[in-house]
C-alpha cells in the first residue's frame, strides 16, 4: 500500500455578498435571529455561475498550489447535490476545463459529507496504486435548489467550491478515513430529483425541486454521529484527542461545532470556523476552510487534522490527516 499526501488546496467563491439583512426582505427573519442560532452574517450566492465554473477556479487554484500540470492528474472525484446537468457529470466538464485529459472522472453525492467520501475514493485509489495524482473537489451551488420562500432553510445555505490534491507518497499524510450512512433519515434533509412520469403510469403528485428540511432532527443527529466518528477515527490510530490541532467540521451551524467541542471536551477554539463568511456551502465547506486554513499560515508540517463531515442522506464521516504538503 502507498501512502497519501495533500499537495494543494483551492477554493472559489462566488463575488455576490448576501448578508442576513438582505433576506429580510424575502423572508420574516432578521440579522439577530441568524448570527445567534446559526453564527451566518454573510454568504455568497450566485449571479449566473454554475457548479462547474466555481469547480474549475477551485481546482485551479489547487494544480498550482501543488505545482502540477493538469496533465498528470489521472482521477478527478467531485461531490456535489447541485451538479450542472444529470449527465455528463460536472467533474467530467471540469476536466474540459482544466484540459486533465488523462483522467477518469466521476461525481458522487453524499450532501454534505461529500468531500469527506471522495478524500476516502481519492485516497483508496492511491494506496492500491490505481492512481497517482487525484484531484478531489467538493463544490455546490445550493442557490438554486433552496427554496427562498422558506425560512428555515434559506438562511442557511452558500454557494461554494473547494479542492484538493492528492498524491502518491512515501510520507505519511491521510492516516484514516471512517465513514458511514444511515438512509433510514432520508427524509429528514432531502431535494427531489426529477419528477418520475411516462405515458404507461398514473400521473403523480409533483414535489417542489427544493430542498427540504428538519432542522431539529438534523441538528440532534449531528451532534451525536460528529462524536462518534472522531472517536473512532483516533481508536483505530496511535494518537489521542490532545495530539490533534485541528478540528475542521463541515460548517452548517456554529452551535453544532460548540455543542460537539463541549460534549468531547476539546478547547473550542480548536474548531476552525468560517462560517460567519459563507453559510453552509455543503460539500464546499471543509475544502474550502482547508484552502484558507493553509492561506493563513495556521498549517505547518506534521500537523495532525481531523476533518469531519456530516449530512443528508443521512451521512457522515472523518478523515485524520498529517499535513505534509
Ligand atoms: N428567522 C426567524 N425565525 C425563524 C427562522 C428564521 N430564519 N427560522 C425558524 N425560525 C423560527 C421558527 O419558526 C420557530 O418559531 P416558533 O417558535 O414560533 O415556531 C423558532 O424560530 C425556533 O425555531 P427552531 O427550529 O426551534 O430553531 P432552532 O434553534 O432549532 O434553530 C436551525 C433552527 C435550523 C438553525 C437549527 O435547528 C439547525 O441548525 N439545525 C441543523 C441544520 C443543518 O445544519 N442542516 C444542514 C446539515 S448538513
Amino acid at each position: 500500500m502507498y501512502e497519501v499526501r495533500i499537495i494543494g488546496t483551492g477554493s472559489f467563491l462566488p463575488q455576490q455578498i448576501i448578508k442576513n439583512d438582505s433576506l429580510s426582505d424575502l423572508v420574516d427573519t432578521n440579522d439577530e435571529w441568524i448570527s445567534t442560532r446559526t453564527g451566518i452574517k454573510e454568504r455568497r450566492i450566485s449571479s449566473g455561475e454554475n457548479t462547474s465554473d466555481l469547480a474549475i477556479e477551485a481546482a485551479k487554484e489547487a494544480i498550482k498550489d501543488a505545482g502540477i500540470n493538469a496533465e498528470e492528474i489521472d482521477l478527478i472525484v467531485l461531490a456535489t447535490s447541485t451538479p450542472d446537468f444529470i449527465m455528463p457529470s460536472t467533474a467530467c466538464l471540469v476536466q474540459k476545463g482544466i484540459k486533465a485529459y488523462n483522467a477518469t472522472c466521476f461525481d458522487i453525492t453524499a450532501a454534505c459529507t461529500g468531500f469527506i467520501y471522495a478524500l476516502n475514493i481519492g485516497y483508496q485509489f492511491i494506496r492500491t496504486g490505481q492512481s497517482k495524482t487525484a484531484l478531489i473537489i467538493g463544490a455546490d451551488t445550493n442557490s438554486k435548489i433552496i427554496d427562498w420562500s422558506d425560512r428555515n432553510t434559506c438562511v442557511l445555505f452558500g454557494d461554494g467550491a473547494g479542492a484538493a490534491i492528492l498524491q502518491r507518497t512515501d510520507k505519511e499524510g491521510i492516516i484514516l478515513v471512517d465513514t458511514g450512512s444511515d438512509g433510514r433519515g432520508d427524509e429528514l434533509l432531502f431535494c427531489p430529483g426529477v419528477h418520475l412520469k411516462n405515458p404507461f403510469m398514473e400521473e403523480q403528485e409533483e414535489k417542489k425541486q427544493v430542498m427540504h428540511m428538519n432542522g431539529k432532527e438534523v441538528f440532534r443527529f449531528s451532534t451525536t454521529v460528529v462524536p462518534q466518528t472522531i472517536e473512532k477515527l483516533l481508536q483505530y490510530s496511535s494518537y489521542h484527542i490532545e495530539d490533534i490541532k485541528y478540528f475542521l467540521l463541515h460548517q452548517a451551524n456554529a452551535r453544532i461545532m460548540e455543542a460537539v467541542a463541549k460534549k468531547m471536551n476539546i478547547d473550542p477554539e480548536k474548531f476552525y470556523k468560517n462560517i460567519h463568511k459563507y453559510g453552509n456551502t455543503s460539500a464546499a465547506t471543509i475544502p474550502i476552510a482547508l484552502n484558507e486554513m493553509d492561506k493563513a499560515g495556521l498549517l505547518e508540517k506534521d500537523d495532525l487534522l481531523v476533518l469531519v463531515g456530516f449530512g443528508g442522506g443521512l451521512t457522515w464521516g472523518s478523515a485524520l490527516v498529517k499535513w505534509n504538503k
